[in-house]
């Protein structure tokens, strides 16, 4: 297991500044976290190997459900929820921010049990992870190993002849 806990906030996120994505979900609900999800799948795929973007979106969907699944806004609502997403320096970076100062409970899942694996694959497939809770709400974060893919030219595909035309 790599799990590390970081209070300081800036001392992992200095390295990862080459791309950034911040989003946020109103009153976290399934439909804003399909949409964020695809959002981020299409933007960390104009950035990095498609292992790197999928598995990130993959954590990121988890970490994501946990959130509106178990968090709460200190009214009993359904939380206000941002994601953001870094890269650079060969990893990316995703946390997620509640607003909920509980920490997540990981636990070991039984055989049968239906529930409790998220943090399992977060453990698995994640270079390193970790929480940092505040007074005001929690930030989960992990890293994921990935390679630099090249931006896709404009001039390139401006320039090149529209087929068929006359
Ligand atoms: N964002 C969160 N806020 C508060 N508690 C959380 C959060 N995410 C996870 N938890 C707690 O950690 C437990 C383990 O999470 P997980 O492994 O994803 O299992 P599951 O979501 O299936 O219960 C959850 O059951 C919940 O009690
Ligand atoms: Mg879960």
């Amino acid at each position: 297991m790599n799990t590390t806990i970081l209070a300081d906030e800036s001392s992992r996120e200095k390295e990862c500044r080459k791309h950034r994505l911040r989003a946020e979900i109103k009153h976290a609900d399934s439909v804003g976290v399909h949409r964020l999800r695809r959002r981020l799948m299409s933007e960390l795929m104009r950035w990095v190997d498609a292992d790197a973007a999928s598995i990130s979106v993959l954590l990121s969907s988890e970490l994501l459900t946990n959130a509106m699944k178990h968090a709460r806004a200190p009214g009993g609502d359904r939380p206000d929820v941002a994601l953001l997403a870094l890269y650079g320096d060969g990893h990316l970076l995703i946390e997620v921010t509640d607003p909920d100062p509980r920490p997540p409970c990981p636990h070991q899942a039984g055989e049968d049990d239906e529930n409790g694996r998220g943090f399992d694959l977060i453990d698995a497939l994640a270079t390193e992870w970790g929480v940092c809770c505040q007074a005001e709400g929690k930030t989960i974060w992990f890293t994921v190993a990935a390679q630099s893919v090249p931006s896709p030219s404009r001039g390139l595909v401006e320039d090149r002849p529209l087929s068929g035309a006359a």
